[in-house]
């Protein structure tokens, strides 16, 4: 049974336009293409030349009104053991702590409005596009990360981790991304959505041609995560995501609208 699941999801995989051959003559397609999660790290500290260049690679990415509302936060596995109380995970050296940052634009100018949800939200579509870049950077240089917004490594604990390593106001932590040199060959692709699911021509899909697609690319997730995580997905859902997601809430909500006298 789990030799055919596997089969199937070899022959999945190969049947993918981006292993047929399409970006191998453009670097940044290949990037983009190959990069995978990483979920096992060899203990290699990173050079600081290498982690200079990944790290400007996020400084350079488009930001709303050139705002840069990020920063990022280093720490190697002790110094984050230290602070947080907690082993980085999949034997990662480093963490990259990706930071929605508001406080650094108040120290240019003055805001006189108080705006959490609109702030929060531009913060993380800039902060997302500097993370992008860290990944498929640190992918072109042969190392491999792991984003992290479980708990408690971003969102989900963004009061915990305020907390534990003295995050101004209007800084609230996103993500996680693990950076180091991957073990072995990379992963297999989670299967994607097919494009017809992804990209609509002029008009939103209808439901009924919508559903057979979204169906049949979560009948090959569900199939290829029994393979790698050894679990089922729907299980994983509803006993990890679902009080994940209300946890997030609850965490965000506290960290958007602290007030000054819990400084
Ligand atoms: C916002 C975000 C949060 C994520 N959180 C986790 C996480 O907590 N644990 C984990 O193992 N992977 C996490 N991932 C990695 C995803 O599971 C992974 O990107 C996805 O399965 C697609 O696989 P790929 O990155 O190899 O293409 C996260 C990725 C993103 C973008």
């Amino acid at each position: 049974m789990l030799s055919s699941l596997r089969a199937l999801f070899n022959l999945l995989q190969q049947q993918r336009p981006e292993n047929l051959g399409v970006s191998k003559a453009n670097p940044v397609l290949k990037t983009i293409f190959e990069r995978r999660t990483i979920r096992n790290f060899k203990p290699d500290p990173i050079p600081e030349e290498i982690l200079r260049l990944i790290t400007d690679s996020a400084r350079y990415a488009p930001s709303g009104v050139n705002l840069q509302t990020y920063s990022l936060l280093i720490l190697r596995a002790n110094e984050w053991v230290q602070k947080t109380k907690v082993q980085l995970p999949f034997g990662a050296p480093l963490n990259i702590l990706l930071l929605g940052d508001f406080h650094k634009i108040r120290l240019a100018i003055d805001i006189n409005i108080e705006a959490p949800m609109a702030e929060f939200s531009i913060a993380l579509v800039n902060a997302s596009l500097a993370a992008q870049n860290i990944v498929l950077a640190a992918h072109s240089l042969g190392l491999g990360t792991a984003i992290l917004m479980d708990s408690p490594f971003g969102l989900s604990d963004s009061k915990k981790l305020v907390k534990d390593l003295d995050l101004p106001k209007h800084v609230f932590p996103i993500c996680s991304i693990l950076l180091g040199y991957p073990v072995g060959t990379l992963p297999p692709i989670p299967p994607r959505i097919d494009h017809e699911g992804v990209v609509f021509s002029s008009n939103y899909m209808k439901q009924e041609d919508l559903s057979p697609i979204i169906g049949s690319w979560w009948k090959q997730f569900e199939a290829a995560y029994m393979i790698s995580r050894k679990k089922s997905l729907r299980k994983r859902l509803d006993e990890h995501y679902s009080p994940l997601f209300i946890k997030t809430e609850n965490s965000l909500k506290e960290t958007l609208f602290r007030n000054e006298s819990d400084e």
